[in-house]
C-alpha cells in the first residue's frame, strides 16, 4: 500500500518562509529518530517553484571515514550534466537550463577535479561550490543545500575539524554573502546540542523541530486509511505519533494489536539489553532517570551528566537542547521505560 505524505503543513510554512526571504542563517531541522524529518525536507523541495535548485546531500547513504569520502558525497561527477562537459561555464549552463532540480552532490566534471580537489589545498572544494552558488545566483536562481545527518563527519579533519570549516563556509555563503539556504538536518541530539551550545553559531542559525505527530494529526493520518476510533486509541496508546510506526500500523491493520505489542517487546528487549551492559553508579543513575521520566514523562534538565549522555546516546531518550528538555524517542519508549523499571523491580 502506498502511504500519502501527510501534513506538517505548519512545518511546510515555517521553511517556505525561509525560502522567501533573503538567505541569512543555518537553519538546524532536528528531533527524535524517525520523526519524519528528511521526509519533511523531501516534501518541501518537491513543492519548491522552478527557480529553485536543490542539493541534497544525505550523509546517511554513505560511510564516510575520510576527507576524500566525504568530497565523493558532497560531489556528483556526472549527474544531470548529459553532454561531455569540461569547463565550469558549462557545468553552469547546464545546471540553469536542466530540468532536473535536485542533485545529490555538487557536479563536478571529471576534467575539474584535479583542480577542485587538491590535497594540498582542501579549501578549493569550497571555492568550487561557492563559485558555483554564486553563478546560479546571478542567474536568477536559488540555491538550496540540504545535509542530511551531517554529524558523521564529526571526528574528520582538514586543517582543523572538518565540521568547523564547513560551519564557517555556511555561515559564509548564507550570512555572509546570502548565496544558498543552508538546511542540516540531524536525529543526533547530542550533536544537536554541541551546536546549540558552539558561541561561533550563535546568531547565525536557526533551529527547526521536528516532533511525532501529536494525537489529531495521528487520528487524522490513521483515519485516512479507514481506522475506527478503538483501533486509533490503541495505535496511539502503544505507538503515540511515531511516523515510522503509524506506516506499519497501517500495513498490519488486520492484526494491529499483534503488531504493536510486538513493537514494544522488541524496545523493551533493546532497552533491557542496553541497560544490562552497565553497572555500579551509571546503572543507579540511569534508572533514577527511567523511574523520573517515567512519572513525568518529560523533564527539564540541568546539565548533561553521564548518565543522561548514556540514554541519549543509545537512543533511549531525545534531548532539546533549545526547550532544554528531555523525554522518551517516543511513546513506545516510555512504555518500555516502564516495562523496564517494574522488570528490574521484580
Ligand atoms: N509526514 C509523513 N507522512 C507519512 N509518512 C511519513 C511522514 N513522515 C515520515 N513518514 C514515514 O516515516 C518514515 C521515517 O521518516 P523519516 O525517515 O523522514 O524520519 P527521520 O526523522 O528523517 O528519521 P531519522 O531520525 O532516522 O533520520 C518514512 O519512511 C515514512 O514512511
Ligand atoms: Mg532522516
Amino acid at each position: 500500500m502506498d502511504i500519502v505524505f501527510h501534513d506538517r503543513e505548519k512545518e511546510i510554512e515555517e521553511i517556505t518562509r525561509i525560502l522567501k526571504s533573503r538567505p541569512d542563517l543555518i537553519t538546524f531541522v532536528y528531533g527524535p529518530i524517525n520523526s519524519g524529518k528528511s521526509s519533511l525536507m523531501d516534501e518541501v523541495v518537491r513543492r519548491l517553484p522552478e527557480n529553485f535548485v536543490t542539493f541534497f546531500i544525505d550523509l546517511r547513504a554513505h560511510v564516510v571515514t575520510n576527507v576524500e569520502e566525504f568530497y565523493d558525497v558532497l560531489f556528483s561527477y556526472e549527474v544531470g550534466l548529459k553532454r561531455k562537459i569540461t569547463k565550469f561555464s558549462d557545468v553552469i549552463s547546464s545546471l540553469v537550463s536542466s530540468a532536473v532540480r535536485v542533485y545529490s552532490g555538487f557536479p563536478l566534471p571529471e576534467s575539474l577535479i584535479s583542480k577542485v580537489l587538491t590535497k594540498d589545498k582542501p579549501k578549493n572544494a569550497f571555492t568550487y561550490i561557492f563559485n558555483v552558488l554564486q553563478e546560479l545566483k546571478s542567474k536568477g536562481k536559488s540555491p538550496v543545500i540540504i545535509l542530511d545527518e551531517l554529524q558523521v563527519i564529526g571526528d574528520l579533519k582538514i586543517d582543523g575539524p572538518l565540521i568547523y570549516e564547513l560551519f564557517n563556509f555556511f555561515v559564509t555563503i548564507s550570512k555572509r554573502y546570502h548565496l544558498a539556504h543552508v538546511f542540516a538536518i540531524t536525529s543526533d541530539s547530542l550533536f544537536i546540542e554541541k551546536v546549540h551550545s558552539e558561541a561561533m553559531l550563535h546568531g547565525r542559525c536557526d533551529y527547526l523541530l521536528v516532533d511525532d505527530f501529536d494525537y489529531d494529526t495521528t487520528k487524522e493520518f490513521l483515519q485516512k486509511y479507514g481506522f475506527s476510533r478503538e483501533e486509533i486509541e490503541l495505535a496511539w496508546e502503544y505507538l503515540g505519533g511515531k511516523p515510522v510506526y503509524l506506516v506499519g500500523a497501517i500495513k498490519n491493520k488486520d492484526r494491529l494489536r499483534e503488531f504493536c505489542e510486538n513493537v514494544l517487546k522488541v524496545r523493551f528487549s533493546q532497552i533491557l539489553d542496553t541497560i544490562y551492559g552497565i553497572e555500579g553508579k551509571l546503572f543507579e543513575d540511569v534508572l533514577s532517570y527511567f523511574r523520573e521520566i517515567s512519572e513525568k514523562e518529560s523533564v527539564r534538565y540541568r546539565k548533561i551528566d553521564e548518565a543522561l549522555r548514556f540514554c541519549v546516546r543509545n537512543n533511549i531518550l531525545f534531548l532539546d537542547p533549545v526547550e532544554r528538555i528531555v523525554k522518551p524517542q517516543s511513546r513506545t519508549d516510555l512504555l518500555a521505560i516502564r516495562k523496564v523499571l517494574s522488570e528490574i523491580r521484580d
